[in-house]
């Protein structure tokens, strides 16, 4: 396995692949680091290409032993064109990126599938998290099938339909009186305390490399090559700056060429630390979420300022979309592209289209825009255009009506 260790990014502290949440030294994020003079050497386009259809194709640049036997594998979901979208927007050509495809419908089963075969590696029997609701729906779908408990953190007032899948799993959930954010500091705290396996804790180091192999993914897809610009919806920012990394790994080890793409990110406005401190050039300040993107509802975000920099670096930018279009952008979606994502796509499209009327996206721009949860989660923005037309079973009578 090409990982060699965790380094710290603030400190530069090595540390062993061991379950360790961040540096015992100065509590900065820890992040694992690959001989990439063996990967130069050993990994081929025709190495990944060979590879399973999933996410264990690019295992080499994961730092965990693929699972003996790999079950329910996320990953390689569909790279389609949205042509009429892209028409509609202005945009030269458009891709949506359907992580929905995933066994759970959202791009969390590849975080988890990271983060859960280190758990596996190191013993645990228990995976836990605290979540927005997709991640908690992704652990106790991982759970289920590798034969392990699991038990979620949630914020008591997420949207049901991402709580029942949860239940259906057989997860034991949490129903906290609080936001995201408590759920966050009660699983850090738990995390000292008990034999569990905390994804986004203990094991977070390991679950965010699981974000970068969207970037490889859309990279192989486009024929090897990179696309000019991701829109990425942000939460904890982990996703946002982790795909970026994906598209520097590939560049580094002569898969692609070119220059980076730029990192468009999207929050909605009643969330929206990373956007407003990217505006204001300053480092990210803890919000209180008030918005109807529950999935995205992070007060405090762990990778926040990691993301502002990453957006930078690529020369890209970060925008706030008002409440409410985001229901607005979901149906656009459907209606265009006939794909129905959750909230999170709402605040993707909105990111975009926020760019298209900047003028930091236009008609010579090939652009993938991720579609990183389903719609059925959240029906909720959308409910309103159901206006069904009653009708009698009778033929005459819908002749008429028309
Ligand atoms: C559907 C969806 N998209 C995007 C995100 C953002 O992920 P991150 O926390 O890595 O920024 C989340 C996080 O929960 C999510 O559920
Ligand atoms: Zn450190």
């Amino acid at each position: 396995m090409p990982a060699t260790h965790l380094s710290c990014t603030r400190c530069g502290n090595e540390l062993p692949l061991e379950g360790i949440g961040a540096c015992p030294r100065c509590f900065g994020p820890l992040e694992p680091v690959y001989d990439m003079d063996e990967l130069r050497r050993t990994l081929t386009r025709e190495h990944i290409e060979a590879g399973p259809p999933s996410l264990w194709r690019y295992a080499p640049l994961l730092p965990v032993h693929v699972p003996d036997e790999p079950r329910l594998a996320p990953g390689l979901t569909p790279l389609v064109p949205a042509t009429r979208l892209a028409s509609h927007l202005g945009v030269g050509e458009l891709y949506l990126k359907l992580d929905t495809a995933n066994p759970t419908h959202s791009f969390k089963d590849r975080v988890v599938a990271v983060a859960c075969a280190k758990a596996q590696e190191l013993g645990l029997e228990t995976i836990a998290c605290s979540s927005t609701g997709n991640l908690a729906n992704a652990v106790a779908a991982r759970a289920a099938v590798e034969g392990l408990d699991a038990v979620v953190f949630c914020p008591y007032d997420l949207e049901r339909e991402k709580l029942v899948a949860t239940a259906a799993y057989g997860a034991r959930i949490y129903a906290v009186r609080g936001s995201y954010d408590d759920c966050s500091r009660l699983t850090v705290e738990l995390s000292f305390e008990l034999p569990w396996g905390f994804v986004n804790v203990g094991l977070r180091s390991y679950y965010a490399e699981g974000s970068k192999t969207v970037a490889y993914e859309v990279a192989e897809q486009l024929g090897w090559e990179q696309p000019d610009v991701v829109i990425c919806p942000i939460a904890s920012g982990s996703l946002h700056s982790k795909v970026g990394r994906g598209f520097r790994d590939f560049r580094e080890l002569g898969l692609v060429s070119g220059p980076a793409p730029r990192l468009i990110g999207g929050q909605a406005a009643g969330c929206s630390p990373v956007a407003t401190a990217f505006a204001a050039d300053r480092p990210v300040k803890p919000v209180r979420p008030d918005t109807i993107a529950r999935s995205l509802a992070i007060g405090s975000p762990a990778d926040g300022d990691a993301a502002i920099a990453a957006t930078r670096e690529s020369g890209g930018s970060i925008h706030t979309v008002p409440e409410h279009e985001v229901g607005e952008n979901m149906a656009l979606l459907a209606e265009t592209a006939g794909v129905f994502g959750e909230t999170a796509a709402g605040v993707t499209l909105g990111a975009l289209r926020e760019a298209v009327r900047r003028g930091e996206v236009g008609s010579s721009d090939r652009v993938v825009l991720l579609v990183t949860g389903d719609g059925l989660k959240t029906p909720g923005p959308v409910a309103d255009r159901f206006v069904p037309i009653d009708i009698p079973a009778d033929a005459d009578a819908l002749l008429t009506e028309l």
